[in-house]
């Protein structure tokens, strides 16, 4: 399985990407993730990224491009969902390059939306697990114990680009820079849209179900 997904910040693209994964196997590949683990440690990389993403910002394109490329060469051969690339259309087409290289194709693009309000009470109320990215919601999906973790016991973090002020750059600069990719990938014939103010469940079977009828 190989598959994008798209949509906003806080519309569910890592909730749903680490639910396939377990299910498919199809490696979740999070951009976001990959650069929180080059600055967690202190790589040139990472250096590189740390303003950019205080900022809410984009990381530049030909340094996001180059991460993805190694890492997909570091798990040739599995499926995979990535989350969070691309977000620009000068990464698309790099992607779309990459893929032609390798003779892979694109089971579909998913794209998740909510509306603007939703997105920010969603990430200004989401707490993550560092250790492995697993993430919960004071509102919608809290923890046993405000706090820690239900499964491994250890702390959950708020990630420093949850603030109000960064959540609303980070809005607009998908607004500026990735929505363009939902007209790129409709005109390939690819993109699948998914509601994603419905209950996780309600997503995880809704994308499934369209994932599979797009393969018949
Ligand atoms: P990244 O880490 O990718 O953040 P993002 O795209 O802003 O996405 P999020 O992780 O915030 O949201 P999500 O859609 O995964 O939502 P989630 O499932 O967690 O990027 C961070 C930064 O890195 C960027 O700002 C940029 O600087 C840089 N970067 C990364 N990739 C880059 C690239 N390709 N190019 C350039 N720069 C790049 O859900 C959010 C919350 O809602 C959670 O609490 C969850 O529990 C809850 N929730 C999820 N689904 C539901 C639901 N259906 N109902 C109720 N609650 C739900």
């Amino acid at each position: 399985m190989r598959l994008i997904f798209l949509g906003p910040p806080g519309a569910g693209k890592g909730t749903q990407a680490r639910i396939i994964e377990e299910r498919f196997g199809a490696r979740q590949i999070s951009t976001g993730d990959l650069l929180r683990e080059h600055r967690a440690r202190k790589s040139e990389l990472g250096s590189q990224a740390e303003g950019f993403m205080q900022r809410g910002e984009l990381v530049p394109d030909a340094l996001i491009i180059s991460m993805i490329e190694s890492e997909l060469d570091a798990h040739a051969g599995t499926g995979f969902v990535m989350d969070g690339f691309p977000r620009t259309i000068a990464q698309a087409e790099a992607f779309d390059a990459l893929l032609t290289r390798k003779g892979w194709a694109l089971d579909g693009v998913v794209l998740f939306d909510a509306d603007r309000t939703t997105l920010t009470q969603r990430l200004t109320s989401r707490w993550t697990n560092p250790r492995n990215g697993r993430t919960y919601n004071t509102l919608s999906n809290p923890p046993r114990v405000i706090g820690i973790d239900d499964e491994d016991g250890g702390p959950l973090v708020q990630r420093e680009d949850d603030k109000p002020e960064t959540v609303a750059t980070r809005l607009d600069v998908y607004e500026a820079q990735t929505k363009p990719l939902v007209a790129y990938y409709r005109a390939q014939g690819v993109l699948i849209e998914i509601d994603g103010l419905a209950p996780v469940s309600d997503v995880t079977s809704a994308l499934i179900a369209a994932v599979q009828k797009r393969g018949e």
